[in-house]
């Protein structure tokens, strides 16, 4: 009896000290569990509003369609984004930002995974490898956490095999070899439909309409029509869209000087500077704006913002 009773108290220390180390371990090391994955619907509404310049449609899209999407229990689909627009216009940024608002870890999270195609998927004779190795990574990384974020950087660029393999992904199936992908988030950025998004952006500035007056509406004719009849970079698209796979097409206008201003002013504050207003100036003024004759909006919208500073404080 005594015996017995020596062996359940043993038992029940080993327990407890068990399961206080896993607490513990659960809560050094990052798993996919809510205190590590959960999502802030506040924290990304203040981020989009003090990171993001100059995009009032995209923000008002990625807002409802992330919260709408993490709010829903049983999502009949995983949520696929598409990212559209010149560069430098804050469609990597956009991604991060969701990313922190639902990781934890943010980007470096690992069940955020970042592809850029001039950077993994190279050349077109590996393309059968690249196949393999991204459903492989795809079904495994989901395997092990349904709540995996993928980005594809430089989607224009992908080449179309590559695309129709991930496409089964980013379906209504309910799973696929035992495994479920609706709690998944993918992500698309490109630069197609940049021009005429571009164009879009101009004529209202032509009418003197003012910017915020542009809705989702108006650019939606500019985005399908690249989407649809742009022949380099249509082709993924068009197979995408058939099929209705794209929850949203979100388009990026081109930045105009007063939000480079501003994308310089909180630069300079995340480098833990004092915010000058001078050296952002003469860093924007520097920059190169297109169309020739107006010049209203920076070529490379607040991208190497970062390194241009540098120079000039
Ligand atoms: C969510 O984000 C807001 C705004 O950034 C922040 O104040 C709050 O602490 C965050 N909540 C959680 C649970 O992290
Ligand atoms: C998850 O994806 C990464 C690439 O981001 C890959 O290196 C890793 O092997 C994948 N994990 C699994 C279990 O497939």
């Amino acid at each position: 009896m005594r015996q017995f009773m020596l062996g359940f108290v043993f038992a029940s220390i080993a327990v407890v000290v068990f399961t206080m180390y896993q607490n513990v371990f659960y809560y050094v090391y990052e798993c996919c569990r809510p205190g590590w994955i959960s999502f802030n619907r506040t924290g990304l509404e203040v981020a989009l509003d003090q990171k993001l310049f100059g995009q009032h449609v995209a923000s008002r899209v990625i807002q409802k369609a992330v919260t709408g999407f993490m709010n829903n229990k049983n999502p009949k689909k995983p949520l696929v984004l598409s990212l559209h627009g010149w560069t430098g216009t804050g469609k990597n940024l956009v991604s991060q930002l969701i990313a922190e608002n639902i990781y934890k870890e943010g980007m470096a999270s690992s069940f955020v995974h970042q592809f850029v195609t001039s950077t993994h998927f190279l050349h077109s004779s590996q393309l059968e490898n690249y196949k393999s190795q991204l459903q492989q990574w795809i079904k495994g990384n989901v395997t092990n956490c349904p709540r995996s974020m993928f980005i594809f950087d430089e989607m224009d660029k992908m080449h179309p095999g590559l695309i129709d393999c991930i496409k089964p992904y980013l379906d209504y199936y309910e799973n696929l070899d035992g495994v479920s992908y609706r709690q998944a988030i993918f992500i698309f950025l490109s630069n197609a439909g940049g021009e005429h998004i571009t164009q879009v952006a101009l004529d209202f500035w032509k009418a003197g309409r003012d910017r915020e007056e542009m809705e989702l509406q108006h650019l939606e004719p500019a985005l399908s029509l690249s989407v649809f009849n742009n022949k380099q970079s249509g082709l993924w698209h068009t197979s995408l869209v058939d099929k209705n796979l794209v929850d949203f097409f979100v388009p990026f206008l081109p930045l105009e000087y007063r939000h480079v201003l501003l994308c310089g002013m909180a630069e300079m504050s995340a480098k833990g500077l004092e915010p000058n207003q001078d050296v952002v100036d003469q860093m924007a003024r520097d920059l190169v704006y297109f169309p020739k004759s107006e010049k209203i909006f920076s070529v490379k919208g607040c991208k190497t913002i970062g390194g241009k500073l540098d120079y000039y404080t």
